[in-house]
């Protein structure tokens, strides 16, 4: 297989390099599952932007330096931010059915999420992500320059530096030559070789018991870049929504932060006693239930631990039947499903992992430390993000970044040629008891759920670690002896994430945005990000949290 651009992921981070990119070159797209599959077309609040002659990019970038507890990179940010309507306009002109408002300037309709002081969310209605992701999917499909291969797991990039000097034009200079592909329906791995590789792989929420993502956020592209020699940063912040449905038919659904824009209200539960019905959210900060998510989700935290409550209940039900209809069909369809009507009862919520602030270390236009390598969306760190993603910003992110991928890839020139050597199996078995990955999925979540989530402390960290390099060991001797399956590599992958996100945990002794530690509960005067490098990794094998200066 040769492309002159191999995207892997067909999230809105993928879809968007691909269109920007196919009108001069030949693209593939590679997902592991079906094309939709993926937290895009989960989206449900919507995409933050400047829209509207009330609202500015000071503003915008004000509350998402906050959120973001100072760790922001401003620069990048302005810039992301600065590039949002465009953004939306291209959305637009590509058909995205976003909910009309013909009082609005741009004539659609803008809702409020958490930790914004404006209105500048565009949505259609509560499933954002589905709306946007069907209309470029139909784009995607008809394009004769892009190639889809949905099914298709990329296990490895492959890079110059581990091939022969023989096998690259340029030997000494690593850069990135394309990947190891396997089609998951026939077992098959394929050698695809491409000008240009992009990581367009997601977030990395299924290394926890709980979480809002599905099943594909398993952070293949932040383990396979880690693996191939790029930096990781940040990987300690990761967001737990406050408000996940709290039902036992329940997997992963969201109670969007729109439904607290829209004057949703956190109650004790009738559990609670007599302080059942009680707000509590006011008790923990001056905005309430629209506090940036870091504040809102260990306010629950801190209450469910408190009075061992199993959720918090989340009330819209003052809102007209109609209302809550317009605004909310999905949510308000799926609860009833499940036997809440939210226009007369509230909803049980609890938080849960939601979003991967670190990433792959890029610069603005997704270029990583190794040349022909990009990567993009959730899976990526371009400092837009800081210590807590401000809602909605992500998706953005998508958008700016994917477009900003294309125009670079597009003005470079081809270079690379390089016989890539093939996957080879024959010296592997089957595997003799496939059950002890589903254990390990099951130990690594739950011990990640239980040592590194909301609240943390250095002892549950290194318990955590401890137990990080065991499961790698298995499972290395696993990868080394066996043939691969799709399980396994997940596995592997997000082993590779936990073992980032608790020795950047470890390595940061301070509390700040979604980071707080018992041992260290204080804010450092300055603000550093936690950048993990290749050449710590020797010191991480040995167990000694490490950290280095951007
Ligand atoms: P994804 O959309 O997750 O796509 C990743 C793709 O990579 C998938 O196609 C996956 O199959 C593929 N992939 C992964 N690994 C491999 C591999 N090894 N080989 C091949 N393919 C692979 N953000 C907002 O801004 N606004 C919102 O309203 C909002 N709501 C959200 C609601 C929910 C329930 C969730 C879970 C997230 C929400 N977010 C929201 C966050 C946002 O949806 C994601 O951050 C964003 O969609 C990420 O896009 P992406 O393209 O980077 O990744
Ligand atoms: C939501 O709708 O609450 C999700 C928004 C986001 O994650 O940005």
């Amino acid at each position: 297989m040769k492309y002159d651009v191999a995207i892997i992921g067909s999230g809105l981070a993928g879809f968007s390099v691909a269109l920007h990119l196919a009108e001069n070159h030949k693209v593939a797209i590679f997902s592991k599952r079906a094309l939709l599959d993926g937290s895009s077309s989960w989206a449900q609040g919507g995409i933050a932007a400047v829209l509207d002659s009330s609202d500015s990019v000071e503003q915008h970038l004000s509350d998402t330096l906050i959120a973001g507890a100072g760790l922001c990179d401003e620069a990048a940010t302005r810039h992301i931010l600065e590039n949002g309507r465009s953004a939306i306009e291209w959305l637009i002109s590509q058909g995205v059915p976003f909910t009309p408002d013909t009082d609005a300037e741009l004539g659609f309709h803008l809702t409020r999420e958490g930790g914004h002081s404006q209105r500048r969310i565009i949505h259609a209605a509560d499933a954002t992500g589905q709306a946007v992701q069907m209309t470029l999917e139909q784009k995607i499909r008809q394009h004769p320059n892009i190639s889809l291969f949905e099914h298709h797991y990329a296990i490895d990039l492959i890079t110059s530096d581990k091939l022969s000097d023989t096998a690259s034009n340029s030997p000494g200079t690593p850069h990135c030559l394309g990947l190891y592909v396997q089609d998951v329906r026939t077992g098959k791995v394929h050698t695809v070789s491409a000008q240009h590789t992009v990581l367009a792989t997601g977030g990395a929420g299924k290394v926890y018991l709980y979480t809002t993502n599905p099943d594909t956020a398993t952070g293949d592209g932040i383990a396979m870049a880690w693996r191939a020699g790029c930096r990781i940063a940040n990987m300690e912040f990761i967001q737990f929504h406050p408000t996940c449905l709290y039902h036992p038919y329940a997997k992963s659904f969201l109670i969007s932060e729109a439904v607290r824009g829209e004057g949703g209200l956190l109650k004790l539960p009738i559990e609670a006693g007599a302080a059942a019905g009680k707000r509590f959210m006011p008790a923990h900060d001056e905005r309430a239930e629209l506090a940036p998510r870091d504040v809102v989700a260990r306010a629950i935290d801190f209450e469910m631990k408190k009075r061992g409550l199993d959720h918090v209940d989340l009330d819209i039900s003052h809102q007209p039947p109609e209302f809550l209809q317009e605004h909310f069909p999905t949510i308000y369809a799926r609860c009833l499903e499940l036997g809440i009507d939210i226009s007369k009862q509230p909803i049980p919520v609890v938080p849960a992992a939601h979003y991967t602030c670190g990433g792959i270390v890029t610069d603005m236009f997704g270029q990583t430390d190794i040349p022909g390598l990009y990567a993009v969306g959730e899976t990526s760190y371009t400092g837009l993000h800081g210590a807590n993603r401000l809602a909605s910003n992500s998706l953005l992110e998508c958008l700016v970044i994917g477009k900003a991928v294309a125009e670079k890839i597009d003005a470079q020139e081809t270079i690379l040629t390089a016989d890539l050597p093939h996957w080879d199996e024959s010296r592997v078995t089957n595997a003799d008891e496939e059950v002890v990955i589903a254990h390990n999925w099951d130990e690594l979540r739950r011990f990640m759920w239980n040592y590194v989530g909301i609240v943390r402390t250095t002892k549950r960290l290194e318990r955590a670690q401890h137990r990080i390099r065991l499961l790698k060991e298995e499972i290395d001797e696993y990868y080394a002896n066996f043939r691969i399956t799709n399980h396994l590599l997940e596995l592997r992958n997000l082993v590779d994430v936990a073992s980032l996100i608790v020795n950047s945990a470890l390595s940061r002794r301070e509390s700040r945005g979604l980071h707080f530690s018992r041992d260290f509960p204080d804010t450092l005067p300055k603000a550093i990000p936690t950048v993990l490098a290749p050449e710590i990794r020797d010191k991480i094998k040995r167990n000694q949290p490490a950290r280095v200066k951007k």
